[in-house]
């Protein structure tokens, strides 16, 4: 392997930093670039490229960000990843798997689909049918269906908030996407899939959130061989080489609340002695 490229957003990225850091201690070479500015071309080369570099002379593409952007713009992007796909170029994650996680809905629908335990959860574009499950569910946290990082989640108890809340969404022709709450004394697990090998922590919030970009604190876990076999099976699902799987334990039963086709890792690392941006990198290089 001679170069791998980084799709990153320009600001500085911890992940990133890791990443670049491993590529370059294997004498690889190593660019990053925004993924908002591909040039794709039919019928003359380069075919796709970035920034002046022909993307088809890289041996792999990591996306580490997809920025936001209109319909047109984002499926552009993930088609300009397929074609580069179809060339033969290796993109981690693959694009399957960042169009799957993208979306809270379809990441829970295949799962589900698949045997794996996902949280009570209604998704709709009707308000009244927003309130009807409201008032099933009676706690519920409201998400955004392409949300990140916790930001812009609500929790409703009260049925006035609730209408108000959802009479706004109305306007911006946002999609409900409305789940139950799941008492898990604010703390949840984050296992890293990375091949066919699982890291774990325990993350424990200040409130409900448990993101780490949310403030909370992480502690080494050690995943039992059914939630290991549960995190391996949900990035194979998803099509994720490496993902980040978050599990919401409550008394007995466990959840898989989501899957991270882009995760960080910051939180994990400072818990275990493992490298993982070597790890990463090992993998991608070993394929
Ligand atoms: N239904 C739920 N009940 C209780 N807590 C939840 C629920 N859904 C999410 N959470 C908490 O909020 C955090 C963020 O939710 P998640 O679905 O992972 O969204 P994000 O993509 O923003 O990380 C989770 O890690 C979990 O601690
Ligand atoms: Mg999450």
């Amino acid at each position: 392997m001679k170069n791998i490229g980084i799709f990153t957003s320009g600001k500085s990225d911890w992940n990133v930093q890791q990443l670049e850091g491993e590529v370059k201690k294997k004498g690889i070479g190593c660019v990053t670039f925004p993924l908002s500015e591909l040039v794709a071309r039919l019928d003359s080369k380069p075919r796709v490229s970035c920034r002046g570099y022909d993307l088809e002379e890289f041996d792999a593409l990591i996306v580490r960000w997809v920025p936001k952007g209109s319909a047109e713009q984002l499926i552009f992007r993930m088609d300009a990843l397929h074609r580069l796909e179809n060339l033969g170029i290796r993109v981690v994650n693959p694009p399957i798997a960042i169009e799957r996680c993208a979306d809270k809905f379809y990441t829970s629908s295949l799962l589900e689909d698949a045997g794996i335990p996902t949280l009570p959860t209604v998704v709709t574009e009707k308000r009244s049918e927003a309130m009807k499950a409201f008032e099933e569910f009676g706690d519920v946290i409201v998400k955004p269906l392409f949300g990140s990082l916790g930001a812009g989640m609500l929790r409703i108890t009260d049925r006035d908030l609730a209408y108000r809340t959802f009479s706004a969404l109305e306007f911006g022709r946002y999609v409900y996407f409305i789940q139950k709450f799941i008492p898990h004394n604010n703390r949840d697990i984050r296992a890293l899939v990375i091949g066919n090998e699982v890291l774990a922590a325990m993350r424990i919030g200040e409130g409900w959130k448990t993101n780490v970009s949310a403030g909370a604190k992480v502690e080494p876990y050690e995943l039992d061989d059914e939630l290991k076999e549960v995190a391996l099976k949900s990035a194979e699902i998803l099509k994720c080489e490496y993902a980040g799987v978050d599990i919401i334990k409550n008394l007995d039963k466990f959840y898989v609340a989501e899957i991270n086709a882009i995760p960080g890792w910051k939180g994990l690392q400072s818990v275990t002695p493992v490298n993982i941006a070597e790890k990463i990198i090992d993998h991608l290089v070993g394929q």
